[in-house]
């Protein structure tokens, strides 16, 4: 299995809840590393620049707002198959959906207030750690 990164969010309602700990303590468990971090009220501009792959959905609107409530904690993170292991670790995007023992099942509320994002596939997440990060921002172990 190769070395990936991936790009993972602690939303403004887990941010909110304290357990930001608790979500890094649960990637590092299992073999993620944190390689870079940023803590980010996020404007307007930026959560529809951000989730603009989404913007003709009908939860566009509502999904922007949300990410706007308050600071978001924002990560890099570097692992064997790391884009599918911290999806395996968040589980559904429907907390009621979300397997036992995931971010998503122990943390989120809601569909929409869903704890933490990460992405999906190999071109999202260098397209996602761009939008946020600078090259000379991540610090990883590996090499
Ligand atoms: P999506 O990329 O489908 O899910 P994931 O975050 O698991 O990759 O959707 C992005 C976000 O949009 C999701 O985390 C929460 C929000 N969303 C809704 O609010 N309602 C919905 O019906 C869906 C599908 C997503």
């Amino acid at each position: 299995m190769a070395i990936e990164r991936t790009f993972s969010i602690i939303k403004p309602d887990a941010v909110a809840k304290n357990v930001i700990g608790e979500i890094y303590s649960r990637f590092e468990k299992n073999g993620l590393q944190i390689i870079a971090a940023k803590m980010l009220h996020m404007t307007r501009e930026q959560a529809e620049g951000f989730y603009a792959v989404h913007k003709e959905r009908p939860f566009f609107k509502d999904l922007v707002d949300f990410m706007i409530t308050g600071p978001v904690m924002m990560q890099v993170l570097e692992g064997e198959d790391a884009i599918a292991k911290n999806r395996d670790l968040m589980g559904a995007t429907n907390p009621k959906e979300a397997a036992p023992g995931t971010i998503r099942a122990d943390f989120a509320d809601s569909i929409d207030a869903n704890a933490v994002h990460g992405s999906d596939a190999t071109e999202t997440a260098q397209q996602e750690i761009a939008f946020f990060f600078t090259e000379n921002e991540l610090c990883p172990r590996t090499r």
